[in-house]
């Protein structure tokens, strides 16, 4: 049997990390945009990996349950690297949730009863959620995104009442690090792992969106110019975290939420 590295969502973090953990592996390439899918399956290709490319909507559980059947024809599901999202200006916020908090519970569910021993797990969440306060969920709001059916969030009260973009990316990207807690215990149970990275603003393409939106571009560029950093990152600098996380290294590291956002964060906590 063949091992398989699941990637949904093909963009610039999906392709760095996909680059850096499925030598002489298949990569099972899935997204919405078909076209973009093909493109990146073509890149890839031609740098030599052995890849293949499906549909799917991440909103929809019997799109997932069809994606999980195509990995696990193809082999072992040694990988499942998430990276399918939106970013608060592609999307209104109940429609985001569905996407990036509903879809990412149910690739974790989903992926949880198939992934293989030794195999691990990746969402990129968002320094975003960092920005949220401490004190921002109360430990039941926190303890459903972690632990209710992934149906049921999109059904909490608190959940439907969100109609702010910016907000409910932040709670979607806080929910995927809570989330990723609860399913490390599960999927630890078939001898695998899985982790969040919480990535600072990521060049590119989403973050040009973000960058360059009327409504929040200025406050975007200022935030990374006074950072200890002082700029944006890079793919292939989530990509080498991703590797960490991956290989033989990053053995010890389950269930957890890794910021990496040059310290945009420290600097807008404590400016
Ligand atoms: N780029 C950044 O600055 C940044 C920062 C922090 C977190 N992130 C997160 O990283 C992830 C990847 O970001 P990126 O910059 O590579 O973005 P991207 O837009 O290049 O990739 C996201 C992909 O998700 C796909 N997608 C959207 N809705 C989907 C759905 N319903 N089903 C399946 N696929 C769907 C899109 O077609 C796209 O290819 C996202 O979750 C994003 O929130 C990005």
């Amino acid at each position: 049997m063949s091992d398989v590295i699941v990637v949904i969502g093909s963009g610039s973090i999906a392709q760095a990390i996909a680059r850096r953990v499925s030598v002489g592996k298949k990569i099972l390439l899935a997204d919405i945009a078909i076209e973009t899918t093909q493109r990146v399956e073509e890149t890839l290709k031609k740098a030599g990996f052995e890849v293949s490319t499906t549909h799917v909507d991440v909103s929809s559980r019997e799109s997932i349950d069809a994606l999980v059947a195509t990995a696990t024809a193809l082999g072992e599901v040694k990988g499942v690297i998430h990276t399918a999202g939106l970013s608060p200006s592609q999307s209104a916020a109940q429609n985001l949730l569905r996407v990036d908090l509903y879809g990412t519970a149910v690739v974790f569910e989903a992926f949880g009863k198939v992934i293989a021993p030794g195999g691990s797990g990746v969402v990129i969440g968002s320094q975003s959620s960092h920005r949220l306060a401490v004190d921002a969920l109360s430990q039941k709001n926190a303890d459903d995104l972690a632990l209710l059916l992934p149906e049921e969030l999109l059904e909490l009260p608190w959940i439907k009442e969100i109609d702010d973009s910016l907000y409910a990316y932040q709670i979607s990207k806080r929910g995927n690090a809570l989330r990723v807690v609860s399913e490390a215990v599960k999927w630890g149970k078939r001898g695998a792992r899985i982790n969040c990275i919480s990535a600072g603003v990521v060049y590119p393409p989403l973050a040009y969106d973000e960058l360059t939106s009327a409504e929040r571009g200025e406050y975007y560029r200022t935030m990374l110019g006074n950072s200890p950093a002082g700029r944006g990152g890079t793919p292939d600098e989530i990509g080498d975290l991703a590797e960490f996380l991956f290989g033989p290294k990053g053995t010890y590291i389950s269930g957890s939420d890794i910021l990496i956002d040059g310290g945009v964060t420290a600097s807008t906590k404590y400016p």
